[in-house]
């Protein structure tokens, strides 16, 4: 039995396994530009993170109707929790869906039927965080959010995710201030590959909470400082980070640096289709290749629950710290 973790960096759509897609392909009548599943895996060779953007968005093309975003969070949360999640907090992208005709209440409440079940037909209790992409305007994400009023109750918080090189924080000020008005939490990709300046924005500028990577920290000490003062958690992504090339190997990871340094450090998988695991194969690798111990996997599974956004639920948090203090490790 894996150990219990919550999973705080996990895009929906980089969930989309070569066989589902296919099978959402021929059920809508999608051509994919791949023969099968085999030369699709074959388009998994990335140099950067844009190189995975044109995919992940070009196979998005399979998702169109309710059932599509169901099916994809169905086959997502029964993974998960065979990997020992027992809460997940996931983005999706709804801008990617709107630019395609998909309308926002078909991924909205697509998702959401999967999620309602959740706890019951998987123990994997749920939240939806709504990502603007960095790369397009913001007034599109301000009318994404306006779009999204309807469907607020089922949706925590939002977040910034695509390319990030170029399309520093402070771009969606505005958006992040409406969105903080309706009671929305607030996380934002920085420092992935853009410089530690944009995670000190997201923290100064857009108020989150979280930040999303927040790899390129190490190299402004002043701020590594500052995030271990305010206790800002990290959502680190190890198989990401080698997949996209954000680091060389993964012998080279600087997590243990980072918790050594007292960062407040969480593993998760990002788009675990696409970079060759879910969460507990991140766990899994760090704890080989970086030589984690026991103890320190068990922080990581700490810090996840106390980074998530349980603060409506304490009792729910405590229950979820309490099995990870109880595991054993085989
Ligand atoms: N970074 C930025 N945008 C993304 C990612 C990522 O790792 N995955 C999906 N959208
Ligand atoms: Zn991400």
């Amino acid at each position: 039995m894996p150990l219990p973790k919550a999973e705080l960096h996990l895009h929906i759509e980089g969930t989309l396994e070569p066989e589902l897609a296919f099978a959402l392909a021929a059920r809508n009548g999608v051509t994919l530009p791949y023969a099968d599943t085999e030369a699709l895996r074959e388009a998994y060779r990335f140099e950067d993170l844009q190189s995975f953007l044109n995919l992940y968005y070009e196979l998005m093309a399979v998702l169109r109707t309710e059932q599509d975003f169901t099916d994809l969070a169905d086959a997502y949360l029964a993974r998960a929790a065979a990997q020992g999640v027992r809460h997940a907090e996931i983005f999706f992208d709804p801008q990617a869906h709107l630019a395609r005709g998909v309308a926002m209440g078909t991924v909205i409440e697509g998702l959401a039927r999967a999620l309602e079940r959740s706890e019951s037909a998987h123990g994997v209790s749920t939240q939806l965080i709504m990502c603007f992409l960095r790369d397009e305007s913001a007034e599109s994400a301000m009318e994404t959010l306006h779009a999204a009023k309807p469907h607020l109750g089922r949706i925590t918080g939002i977040g910034l995710d695509s390319a990030e090189v170029g399309h520093p924080p402070a771009k969606f000020r505005e958006v992040y201030e409406a969105a903080a008005a309706l009671g929305l939490r607030r996380v934002a990709h920085a420092g992935e590959e853009g410089p530690p300046s944009y995670i000190t924005e997201a923290l100064d500028v857009l108020g989150v909470e979280r930040v999303d990577h927040g790899l390129r920290c190490l190299e402004d000490p002043a701020l590594v400082e500052r995030l271990v003062r305010e206790r800002v958690p990290l959502t680190l992504c190890p198989l990401s980070n080698v997949r996209l090339r954000a680091v060389d190997v993964l012998a080279e990871h600087p997590l243990p640096a980072m918790m050594d340094a007292g960062l407040l450090c969480t593993v998760n998988s990002d788009d675990p289709a696409y970079f060759g695991g879910y969460v507990e194969d991140n766990y899994l690798v760090v704890g080989q290749a970086l030589g984690l111990d026991p103890g320190r996997l068990r922080e990581l599974a700490r810090n996840s629950f106390l980074a998530s956004f349980l603060e409506h639920d304490e009792e729910r948090r405590a229950r979820y710290l309490a099995e990870v203090d109880a595991y054993t490790f085989a």
